[in-house]
């Protein structure tokens, strides 16, 4: 994410290389359609699993509570601009190479403070709550930011249902770190896997959304297939992506980015614009395949607009939590 460039020397994609969702998604199933004649004509009979779910339908009814109205970022943007290091750092790599990524069968493990561990597969996960499609922003740390159609339900639905002992104080999220599908893995810039964690209230808060899905599909796997979560007024960061186990803590978990460069990713990770990162101001963003690189680039907003979490840090300082 932020080891080699600057938010200023970032690439922005042109409105002339967005191409529309319908037009997109045509061309994607048309080449589904050919490889899945190919693999039939080869004799293999069925597609691999994991190409299988790719492009699957994820019916969903809109939240208009959680909808927020700016213009919804294009899927092509969405799903060609990413950070999933464990498939390379650049944007484009995920796209690239995330096609190696195995998305079914899938489980994740709740553990730790609870009052009996358990493992979910993907279709119990999918079905332990209705499922909703909300429009939320994303702000990277990096100074970009995205309005995607998530689908999903509030974490809380699961926090519920692995009835957390008293002495859950944080959640851990822990991400898939399996070197034969994810070459990002053979360079140790981050201490593998991938993890990030929440205070127990803040995993409780309606927003933070158990993810599945965005644009009415289940999640590419550039996005974190085929189960992430989605945290919209923090940093992108801490949207962990393609979760294995949930853990229960009574501390306060290490987490990826932090243990990185402590100095420069807080465990809070609020998006603030009051607080700079080190090396660079976040009091403004640029809206991907919006705002082109010259255009004047839009306030960021505390919280990230999502002022009702703000209860959940009153009488903190957020400079000292940041
Ligand atoms: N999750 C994992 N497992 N690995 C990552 O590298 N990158 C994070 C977050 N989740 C990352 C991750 C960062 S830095 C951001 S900004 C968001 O994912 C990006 O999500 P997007 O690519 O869907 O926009």
């Amino acid at each position: 994410m932020l080891i080699k460039i600057r938010p200023d020397q970032i690439e922005i994609p042109t409105a002339s290389e967005i191409t529309p969702k319908d037009v997109y998604l045509s061309r994607r199933s048309f080449m589904a359609r050919v490889a899945a004649g190919a693999a039939l004509a080869g004799g293999m009979g069925a597609l691999p699993q994991a190409f299988a779910q790719q492009g699957r339908k994820l019916p969903a009814k809109l939240n208009n509570a959680y909808a927020v109205m700016d213009k919804q970022t294009a899927y092509k943007d969405a799903t060609s601009y990413n950070n999933f290091y464990e498939f390379g750092t650049d944007k484009a790599d995920p796209a690239k190479n995330a096609g190696t990524l195995k998305t079914s069968p899938w489980t994740i493990d709740i553990e730790g403070e609870v009052k009996k561990p358990f493992t979910l597969d993907l279709d119990a996960l999918t079905k332990l709550a209705p499922l909703e499609e909300r429009i939320y922003r994303l702000r990277c740390v990096e100074g970009w930011s995205m309005v995607i159609p998530w689908i999903g339900y509030s974490l809380s639905a699961l926090i519920k249902k692995a009835e957390p002992t008293g002495n859950a104080k944080y959640v851990e999220f822990v991400t898939l770190a399996d070197k034969k599908q994810m070459p990002g893995l053979s360079d140790p810039i981050l201490n593998w896997p991938y993890r990030e964690g929440l205070r127990l209230d803040e995993a409780n808060h309606p927003l933070t959304l158990l993810t599945l899905g965005m644009y009415g599909e289940v999640l590419p796997n550039q996005n974190g297939a085929p189960v992430r979560i989605i945290v919209p007024w923090k940093y992108g960061f801490k949207s962990a992506k393609s979760i294995v186990k949930i853990r229960f803590v009574k501390d306060e978990p290490k987490t990826a980015w932090n243990l990185y460069a402590p100095q420069e990713y807080g465990f809070y990770s609020n998006v603030n614009p009051g607080v700079d990162h080190p090396r660079w101001s976040q009091a403004t963003e640029r809206r991907i395949g919006e705002d082109g690189f010259f255009a004047p680039k839009r306030k960021t907003l505390m919280f990230n607009g999502y002022n009702e979490v703000a209860g959940l840090y009153t009488g903190m300082d957020l400079r000292k939590f940041f």
